[in-house]
């Protein structure tokens, strides 16, 4: 079972004895305390000394049993979370707020060890679904930790003594929500933020693992699983299987390799549906480069290349609970990228599923030799309305946009804007790159019908093209994820190391569909 637990209760925060309880402090227009609730008076007085003045993401612990004015709550802390001004109305930026307020929430938790918390629900300006669908994203988001290769012997040389013997935090358990109104909003904001949460910390731990632990067979393990707990389809090709389909571009970058490599497909079929989305992820488990081999430094983050792979699987899951009214399809392609005397050289031409030939010029830009087959297989199989693939392709994307944005490239407006919509809402950003045929004749090849490199120029871009080559007239959007599919700095919610990017995107699009013209 994913931790914490989250529970509602209708009754008033006050009488529950949970170790940290948090309330929630507004401002007005003119910087005015919002607020009604116990201990009214205290805060305003510790406003005007300005230790508390309710900004946005300004929390103050205190303890109910030392203050006259806290007497009548039970729990043993109380924190005042600051929420600055309510937003107007349900937007964008509503949700990833409350997602912060989340985060501080986990973080202030996990510094007090608090195992039990609660929420006073009551506390939270209208607009309550969006609102308590953040917290509690941002919520399980932010307690998500990876811990198990840690053993107990790692207690640094020169920790004090009274904190060796302090005992294990177990992280926070349970989160209990007390309202007294608006019982079936604040239910459904839990469930919505709870499972997109929940299926992105499940992609961190895919991404967590070491590419020796985490192989294409495990992605298959996990795909078998999901299936079974859901009652959805699944389908695993195995090496021979996509020997005799002719998958050139998975079988070349596997060829290195004694790991041998999946595709992957999971598929969500509803009784009545009138579309089908096609998912694809990019699911190299390991990245050496191959013979164009990457430099030492940094390679071992290269394990996070499966993070498309996992955000799709991830995603899957969660739609095959959901049950929306369309059906989607979900592709992994999965290998490593390795070095050995039976790896693909660079200069050697191979055909993909499509029957469309590539020199590889770079066997480092193996990633789209892998989706290449995937699309042109999912495409044709399924016959989707609209694709979605999302891969860690490119470091140029991290040039171009750092790592806040996901790059997005499509043949489609609409879809394209769709996308972006679901992924602002997520707190996902994306920005488009463009696609004009000037780029695409970068990769034009003297020997094959296309090469896989077109140079460092404008890299995310001829990447993108290259898989535009096998989608046919398909709508499509392409997420270049390599910049945000895990961070170097931590943000309120996303601790350092993979953030699960793409799946709560993705689950959005998901949750909103509307059959749609892509006209
Ligand atoms: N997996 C890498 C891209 C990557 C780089 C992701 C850094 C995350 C961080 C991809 O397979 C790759 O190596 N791309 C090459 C393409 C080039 C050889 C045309 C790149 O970006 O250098
Ligand atoms: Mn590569
Ligand atoms: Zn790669």
């Amino acid at each position: 079972m994913e931790k914490p637990r989250f529970n509602t209760n209708k009754s008033a925060f006050a009488a529950s004895s949970e170790e940290l309880v948090f309330v929630f402090v507004y401002l007005d227009k003119d910087g005015q305390l919002l607020y009604s609730g116990a201990g009214g008076a205290l805060l305003g007085r510790l406003q005007k000394l300005g230790d508390f003045k309710a900004k946005e993401k300004q929390s103050l612990v205190l303890y109910p049993k030392e203050h006259q004015e806290l007497k009548n709550i039970s729990a043993q802390r109380i924190c005042f979370i600051g929420c600055g001004q309510a937003p107007a109305a349900d937007s964008f930026d509503h949700l990833e707020k409350y997602r912060k307020l989340g985060g501080i929430i986990a973080k202030t938790a996990k510094k007090f060890k608090a195992v039990n918390i609660a929420v006073d629900a009551d506390s939270l300006n209208a607009k309550r679904e969006g609102s308590v669908q953040g917290i509690a994203e941002g919520i399980v988001l932010g307690s998500y930790s990876f811990e198990k290769y840690k053993t107990s012997n790692n207690e640094k040389q020169d920790e004090k003594q009274d904190e060796k013997q302090d005992e294990k935090y177990a992280g926070l358990q349970k989160v209990t929500f007390h309202f007294s109104r608006n019982a079936g909003r604040i239910k459904k904001g839990i469930a919505l933020g709870q499972a997109g949460a929940a299926a992105a910390n499940d992609a961190r731990n895919m991404a967590n693992e070491p590419g020796s632990k985490w192989t294409p067979a495990s992605f298959a393990d996990y795909a078998g699983q999901i299936a079974g707990e859901t009652g959805i389809n699944c389908t695993v090709f195995d090496k021979k299987k996509l020997q005799s389909m002719k998958m050139g571009g998975i079988l070349a970058v596997n060829s290195g390799s004694v790991e041998p490599p999946k595709l992957i497909v999971l598929d969500y079929k509803p009784a009545k549906y009138a579309q089908t989305i096609m998912l694809v992820g990019k699911g190299l488990t390991f990245d050496s480069g191959g013979i164009s081999l990457k430099p030492s430094a940094g390679m071992q983050d290269m394990k996070f290349d499966m993070c498309g792979g996992a955000a799709v699987l991830a995603a899957m899951k969660v739609i095959a609970g959901e049950k929306p009214a369309v059906r989607v399809v979900g592709l992994v392609p999965s290998t490593d990228n390795m070095v050995s005397g039976s790896a693909t050289k660079p200069g050697d031409i191979i055909t993909h599923y499509n029957g469309m030939t590539s020199e590889v010029v770079n066997t480092d830009a193996e990633g789209r030799l892998i989706l290449a087959d995937a699309l042109a297989y999912g495409n044709k199989k399924y016959r989707p309305d609209c694709i979605i693939d999302l891969a860690t392709l490119t470091g140029a994307v991290i040039i171009s946009l750092g790592h806040h944005r996901t790059g997005l490239m499509s043949n489609n407006d609409k879809l394209s804007e769709l996308v972006s919509e679901a992924g602002a809402r997520a707190g996902e950003p994306v920005w488009r790159l463009p696609l004009d045929d000037e780029y695409i004749k970068l990769i034009d090849s003297r020997v094959a019908d296309i090469k896989n490199s077109g140079g460092r120029e404008g890299g995310s871009i001829t990447a993108g093209a290259y898989l535009q080559k096998f989608v046919g007239d398909t709508p499509w959007v392409h997420l270049d994820i390599a910049g945000t599919a895990w961070r170097e700095t931590e943000k309120d919610y996303l601790a350092k190391g993979p953030t699960g990017t793409g799946v709560r995107t993705l689950v959005e699009l998901v949750r909103g569909w509307r059959d749609t013209s892509f006209e």
